[in-house]
């Protein structure tokens, strides 16, 4: 679906829902003014009387509006102007989506938030709104009869600004909130739905909709691969694995490319050390790194952006049968590197060492892998931060910028050396598994030795990419976390190389 731009003024336009994001103690701004006077002074008596003060993620509903073209409006706080950030104008947007987006086929218009002293730019107000529209108004509804939420029939915006600028800024946030949907979309589908083969056709569509090359290794090309770390954790399941690869050419072939790569663990019991009831719950969401790079891949390609940018998904199941991996095992991977397994639930690790080393022997300049990978991570930064772990000062910045500008919170972690002796084995290279401290950093370490001297970062995603409960701003589920990120690290890294 397409959302429209447009000039008009804000009542001459026809549709179910008016929303307006309005500043706390700040004046209304032309647009506004002129809506208001429409409706009788109906706004500014509502702001006299602290009905609506404009406070950050305070909504009011106003129903059976007669003067304008719109009979519903729905006012959404903004916060001050100086205490606008991307991330709060996400908030907010999300919240009056998820407001009114309980009947089928609703049109909304949406006013730009036209807020004097704030540090936001027309541009990210424009492509954040419509962002928000799109994934505020999606649910977890996939399996149930009754749907509780749907996406809106008709999106407009309506502001002053430049219209070509401006539609463009709401197309890159219509792809954006798109992109954000599909890697919601995989989190959520159970295990039966999505598993490595299913995952693969999902890619394979998404290459045919969008341009990309889509390249499948089945397990016995994984084999031809000398994959022995992989392999070893699809080994106990009945469900086969694969590697899913996109490609996107923005840039002439001689320019670098930029790799991402996603663990792509469809269930993870645990294998024989196996999960607790409690802790398997929701591991469907444990490929949520693998749906980060497909949903990254499918914006990048509709926005064209000038990059060359390789996607990989190592997609296996970490299951218990009787061709289990077992403790003990001492398993080969691709790069030659043998790993003595101690602990079969830190399977993520295993999967990324050897798509890390074939994305480093496929040509990658820089490197960026996305992982729900220890709960280490979530002790230490809590379930809404990104764990940052990376061998190269400089990248890492770069990643952390994109990261800043698209609203997304992360934090990083140190890579002492010390951290890489816990991982020393008396048989094989290194184990899997350090102690319990410091555990989402031994995972980075272990890493670590599968990337060369690549650039590279990595993001623990354990915490962020998957949300417990729904909140007022957020459906429960898979978030699409770092999607955005992704993008903007792309958008940079074809301006820059
Ligand atoms: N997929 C889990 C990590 C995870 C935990 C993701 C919670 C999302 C939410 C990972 O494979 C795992 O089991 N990690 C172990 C590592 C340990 C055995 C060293 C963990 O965190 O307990
Ligand atoms: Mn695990
Ligand atoms: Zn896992």
């Amino acid at each position: 679906m397409a959302t429209q731009f447009t000039n008009e003024s804000l009542s001459s336009l026809t549709a179910d829902w008016l929303v307006l994001g309005l500043a706390e103690s700040a004046p209304l701004s032309a647009s506004i003014t002129e809506l208001d006077q429409t409706l009788g002074g109906l706004l500014s008596r509502l702001i006299e009387s602290e009905d609506f003060t404009g406070k950050a993620g305070t909504t009011t509903t106003l129903l059976g509006i007669t003067e304008i073209k719109t009979p519903r409006i729905i006012l959404a706080g903004l916060g001050t102007a100086e205490s606008i950030s991307l991330a709060s104008l996400e908030k907010t947007m999300k919240t009056a989506a998820r407001s009114i987006s309980s009947k089928p086929d609703t049109s909304i218009v949406v006013a730009l938030p036209e807020v004097e002293k704030s540090s936001l730019t027309t541009e990210q107000f424009a492509k954040v709104t419509s962002a928000s529209m799109i994934v505020g108004a999606v649910g977890q509804d996939l399996y149930r009869k009754e749907t509780a939420r749907f996406p809106f029939q008709q999106i407009t915006i309506a502001g002053s600004g430049d219209a070509a600028e401006c539609q463009q800024a709401v197309d890159r946030g219509t792809i954006l909130g798109e992109s954000i949907n599909l890697a919601r979309e995989m989190v959520n589908r159970h295990a039966g739905d999505i598993f490595p083969v299913s995952f693969a056709d999902r890619v394979v569509e998404v290459a045919k909709s969008t341009g990309l090359e889509a390249e499948i290794l089945d397990e016995n090309q994984l084999k031809q691969e000398k994959m022995g770390s992989m392999l070893a954790v699809a080994q106990g399941s009945d469900q086969p694995a694969r590697l899913a690869i996109l490609k996107y050419q923005g840039a002439d072939a001689s320019a670098p490319t930029l790799a991402l790569v996603g663990k792509g663990v469809t269930f993870d019991s645990g294998g024989l050390s196996l999960k607790p009831s409690d802790g398997m719950k929701t591991m469907k969401c444990d490929m949520g790194g693998a749906a980060a790079v497909l949903g990254a891949m499918n914006a990048i390609a509709q926005l064209k952006l000038p990059v060359n940018v390789i996607g990989y998904m190592g997609l296996v199941e970490n299951m218990v049968n009787g061709s289990s991996y077992k403790l003990g095992d001492v398993l080969t991977a691709r790069n030659g590197k043998t790993i003595e397994v101690l602990n079969t639930d830190a399977e993520g690790r295993l999967v990324l060492a050897d798509v890390l080393s074939f994305a480093v022997d496929r040509g990658a300049a820089n490197i960026i892998d996305l992982a729900t990978l220890t709960g280490a991570c979530v002790v230490a930064l809590g379930e809404e931060v990104t764990g940052v772990f990376a061998n190269n000062a400089e990248w890492s910045q770069v990643v952390q910028d994109a990261a800043q500008a698209s609203g997304e919170d992360v934090w990083e972690l140190p890579m002492f050396p010390q951290f890489a002796d816990q991982l020393k084995s008396d048989v094989a290279d290194l184990k899997n598994v350090g102690t319990r401290w410091g555990g989402a950093i031994t995972a980075a370490k272990f890493l670590e030795n599968f990337v060369s001297e690549t650039p590279w970062v990595h993001l623990d995603i354990a915490g962020p990419a998957f949300a417990s409960a729904n909140a007022p701003h957020r459906e429960g589920g898979g978030t699409g976390c770092m999607v955005k990120t992704l993008v903007e690290v792309a958008a940079q890294y074809g301006s820059t190389k």
